[in-house]
């Protein structure tokens, strides 16, 4: 059974070939247009595809295409998916360069395409065995990665207001992305088990005076994959 990983900041930055074997590149022709470009990574049996593009930052996160995605990881085989996103701190004690295994998800994305819609009845949970890997995958790598918290999509393009972020982290947000909806919401509703490592690359809005850095460099992408390669070696 493979897997798909869905990397997401600083991806675009990898040299995958560096890190691991690669094989096969595959683009899925799907009913929502051709999905990004999937690589086989066969010493952990999983496709890879950098959700904001190839060589450079081709499409920030309102304009990935998740249906053509998602579909394709299904085509494709997958029994699970692991993504990473990068995301901005809203709970205290999370720090620039921490990792986060998000359990809950606050949608506050208002165009994004959802299709096929969510069921209405099926509650949405990120895996717990995926989860539970990547938390061990964090811990044997050495890097800090907090086991628990809510991620706020919001749609972007544009950075939060400060009154945002203060709204969100009273409403329990501990971490703001822009990536995790609809792919999450799709993959449940294909029926595959999903789970995401969130690796803090800024503080967000409003939380500035914290902590100036804003780190989208190489070093994402490299711990990203790294926790996924870890994770599905397990
Ligand atoms: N806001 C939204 N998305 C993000 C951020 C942020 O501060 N950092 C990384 N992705």
């Amino acid at each position: 059974m493979s897997s798909v990983i869905f990397g997401g900041t600083a991806a675009y930055h990898l040299r995958l070939d560096e890190h691991t074997p690669v094989g096969e590149r595959r683009i899925v022709t799907t009913p929502y247009g051709d999905s990004a470009p999937f690589v086989w990574l066969p010493a952990v049996e999983a496709w890879f595809s950098s959700r904001h593009g190839e060589g450079q930052l081709q499409r920030s996160a309102a304009f990935v295409n998740h249906r053509a995605n998602i579909w394709a990881a299904r085509e494709l085989g997958a029994a699970s998916i692991l993504s990473w996103n990068g995301v901005g701190a809203i709970a205290p004690g999370l720090a620039v360069g921490q990792a986060i295994v998000p359990d809950d998800v606050l949608d506050m994305t208002r165009a994004r395409v959802h299709s096929p819609p969510p069921s209405q009845d099926i509650p949405f949970t990120f895996d717990p065995d995926l989860r539970a890997r990547l938390v061990e995958a964090c811990a044997a790598l050495n890097i800090p990665c907090a086991t628990h918290g809510t991620y706020v999509c919001t749609e972007g393009p544009r950075l939060e207001t400060a009154a945002e972020i203060a709204m969100y982290g009273w409403g329990g947000a501990a971490v703001v992305g822009m990536t995790l909806v609809p792919e999450v919401w799709l993959a449940a509703e294909m029926g595959i088990p999903y789970a995401s490592l969130c690796i803090i690359t800024n503080m967000a809005t409003g939380r500035w005076h914290l902590d100036p850095r804003r780190d989208f460099g190489p070093g994402v992408g490299v711990k990203g994959l790294q926790v996924m390669l870890a994770a599905l070696r397990v």
